[in-house]
């Protein structure tokens, strides 16, 4: 079981000018939710659905991983197999930071993509369209590796596990505002568990962590890092 386990959310990746979801200019300040990420959004206009991911997919390919990444990296290489990173995120600047083991992503990947049809799953090109072929079917029913409002998260079993074993829970650029992501301190003081919040400003669930440090996490995570190192 790990030591520490990490949450993060489009926060740590802000600074890589990604944008977060909620804050000023939020995705979802310019964009409708329900029509780019819900199975029903999909379903009604398939085609602007991978439109939306494929704008998101290139940002992400265009951006890098920055100091936040790269400290998280390093404790977990200082400490291997002792720090787990679940992450909201879909971009892979976790990954190209080095954390490429002991990382979940429990909303899915723009890397990835899937077929509704078979669940057969690829890595995804840079730019997908509704009359892709599925490679193992070949139906035209190919959709991002996303996990959108209504689905059920990724790997939650693993999740729950790590969490009621480990010793401390952080949460990282996330706004407490979407669960199951956002009951995880719950879950984590209800066993007992030291939880800590790195964010820029307190989140909607602050009053729930026993510690908090607030600021860029470009700043507070390597300095978090470095007292652990
Ligand atoms: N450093 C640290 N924290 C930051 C920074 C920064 N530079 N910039 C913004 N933040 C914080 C904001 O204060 C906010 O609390 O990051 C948080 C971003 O919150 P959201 O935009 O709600 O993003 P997130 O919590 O990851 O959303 C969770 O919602 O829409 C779904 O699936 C999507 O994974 C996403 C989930």
């Amino acid at each position: 079981m790990y030591d520490i386990v990490i949450l993060t959310g489009a926060g740590v990746s802000a600074e890589s000018g990604l944008g977060t979801f909620r804050d000023k200019d939020g995705l979802w300040t310019k964009y409708d939710l329900s029509e780019v990420a819900t199975p029903e959004g999909f379903a009604a206009d398939p085609a602007k659905v991978h439109g939306f991911y494929n704008a998101r997919r290139a940002n992400a390919l265009d951006a890098g991983p920055n100091a936040a990444h790269h400290a998280l990296a390093r404790l977990q290489a200082a400490r291997p197999g002792e720090v787990l990173i679940v992450t909201q995120n879909v971009d892979d600047l976790h990954e190209r930071a080095g954390s490429t083991r002991d990382i979940i992503h429990m909303h899915g990947a723009l890397t990835g993509a899937l077929c509704a049809s078979c669940g057969h799953r690829w890595p995804a090109p840079r730019e997908m369209h509704p009359t892709d072929p599925c490679p193992a079917c070949t139906r035209p029913h190919t959709r991002p590796d996303i996990v959108w409002f209504g689905e059920m998260p990724y790997r939650m079993d693993e999740i729950y596990a790590a969490l009621s074993a480990c010793g401390l829970f952080v949460a990282i650029g996330t706004s407490g505002q979407v669960y199951p992501a956002a009951g995880f301190v719950q879950e984590a003081r209800a066993a007992g568990i030291e939880t800590l919040e790195i964010n820029l400003e307190p989140s909607d669930g602050a009053s729930l962590f026993h510690r908090a440090v607030h600021g860029p996490a470009t700043q507070t995570v390597p300095d978090w890092v470095g007292t652990l190192l």
